[in-house]
């Protein structure tokens, strides 16, 4: 079967080469890839914005499953347009696609199905939002609704920061995505990640793992879009995730379905374990990223069955999936001035060095220059290991690392270091 692989990152790098391990795959054609995903596939000049055009080529190339990476062709409504042609497509379309697209829209799903999450109110004027502040305990949580990259949360200890929160938000500080907001009561806990795929009724787990957000060792500095993870996340226990599926993964399902948008892709759902049980963050409409590199080190199987079940509804009849028990761990090596503007152009050496330690390094933002591969965004590989415990895949993954030559580069040097410490103990 040939199959088009959309997005251009590590988790793309990550989807394609357990993808290039089926056999039941002819050819893999990726847009925009990038030089890790050209190892495994044929890179073609292709805009997802562009629905016709993608639609167009998947006809002309017989293509038997399109599988969509990243979030804003979902919530832009490419699968729609794909199911629409008859070509099987992973990934939900435009209006389950709100679960991750719009936070008042999940927060609306998660009241009618009775879903453990924060106490919340939408908002869509500045006046509305100062008026319900007063509802909420500090710290409060102030959201933009819409798509911000991960940018788009702001946590409040005092009411001034609230309202300076709110007064850069509703000045279109995030543009059309802080047009509304969300007020959040503030969640204490430890956070992890689930993932489960679903064809709009059948659910099958996808295993779990722990991001890291914070830019600097020790959760310091800026939001980024992740710096490492690893998985499993052992925090969330068989009984914490037969939990999180009872009471938030099957009633998210089962609503969609019932009122006519059945979601259909890999549902990420980010938990925080509370006092009281798994209660939802928040919902991503596709698999994380660096998250996916790690589950994807882990699966064994053929993942062109497995995402195609999701695509044509028979998930039924698949088997559970299998994870390997022994961790994986990625790190994320960054372009210097990442989370902000970061340097392109810098020179990359040593991945071969680095894969002879037993690692794999995904390529996240990279750019082929002449024969040079060289940084061409914010995060740019992502050094990826296994290990019998967090703390010997993370020896792992920094020996690894320190086998790349990238003098424009960092990264963290601590990632899964919670799990780490309570191995310790
Ligand atoms: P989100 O983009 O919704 O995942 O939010 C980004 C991060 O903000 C999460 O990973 C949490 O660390 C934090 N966060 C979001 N909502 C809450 C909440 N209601 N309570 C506590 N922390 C939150
Ligand atoms: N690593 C966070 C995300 O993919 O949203």
């Amino acid at each position: 079967m040939n199959i088009l692989l959309l997005g251009g990152g590590g988790r793309e790098h990550a989807l394609a080469w357990k993808l290039a391990q089926s056999p039941s795959l002819k050819t893999l054609y990726a847009a925009p890839g990038n030089p890790g995903i050209a190892q495994h596939a044929t890179l073609v000049d292709l805009d997802a914005a562009d629905h016709r055009a993608v639609v167009d080529f998947c006809i002309r190339h017989s293509i038997g499953l399109v599988v969509i990476g990243p979030e804003a062709p979902l919530v832009d409504g490419l699968a729609d347009n794909l199911r629409i042609m008859g070509v099987p497509v992973f990934g939900p379309n435009k209006k389950p696609a709100q679960l991750e697209g719009s936070k008042g829209f999940t927060k609306d799903l998660c009241k009618r199905a009775n879903i453990p999450t924060a106490a919340y109110v939408r908002v869509t004027s500045k006046d509305g939002a100062i008026a319900a502040l007063d509802d909420f305990a500090l710290p409060v949580v102030i959201k933009a609704d819409g798509l911000a990259a991960g940018k788009g949360v702001i946590i409040a200890e005092t009411r001034d920061e609230a309202l300076a929160a709110l007064d850069s938000m509703f000045s279109g500080a995030f543009g059309a995505a802080g047009e509304e907001v969300v007020l959040e009561e503030f969640m204490t806990g430890e956070e992890a990640s689930f993932f489960a795929l679903t064809d709009g009724s059948a659910i099958l787990p996808f295993g779990s793992a722990q991001d890291h957000k914070r830019v600097g060792d020790g959760d310091t500095g800026p939001n980024t879009g992740g710096m490492g993870a690893y998985s499993p996340a052992r925090v969330l226990t068989p009984a914490l995730e037969q939990q999180a599926i009872d009471t938030i993964i099957r009633p998210t399902v089962d609503t969609l379905a019932a009122e006519g948008m059945p979601y259909s892709g890999v549902l990420y759902a980010g938990l925080m374990l509370t006092d009281a049980g798994p209660r939802l963050i928040e919902y991503n409409a596709r698999f994380g990223d660096p998250e996916c590199q790690v589950l994807m080190t882990r699966f064994d199987g053929d993942l062109v069955a497995l995402l195609l079940a999701v695509a044509q509804g028979k998930l039924a009849d698949q088997g559970p999936v299998t994870l390997a028990d022994r961790t994986a761990l990625t790190v994320v090596m960054a372009a210097s001035g990442y989370p902000g503007t970061p340097e392109k152009g810098g020179s990359i050496a040593g991945i071969e060095a680095a894969e002879q330690t037993g690692a794999k390094v995904f390529h996240a933002g990279t750019a082929d220059k002449g024969g040079t591969l060289v940084a061409n965004g914010g995060r740019v590989l992502n050094v990826t290991a296994t290990g019998d415990s967090v703390g010997a895949a993370q020896a792992a993954a920094y020996a690894a690392v320190d086998a790349i030559d990238f003098p424009t580069g960092f990264c963290r040097r601590d990632i899964g270091w919670r799990e780490v410490e309570r191995e310790a103990r």
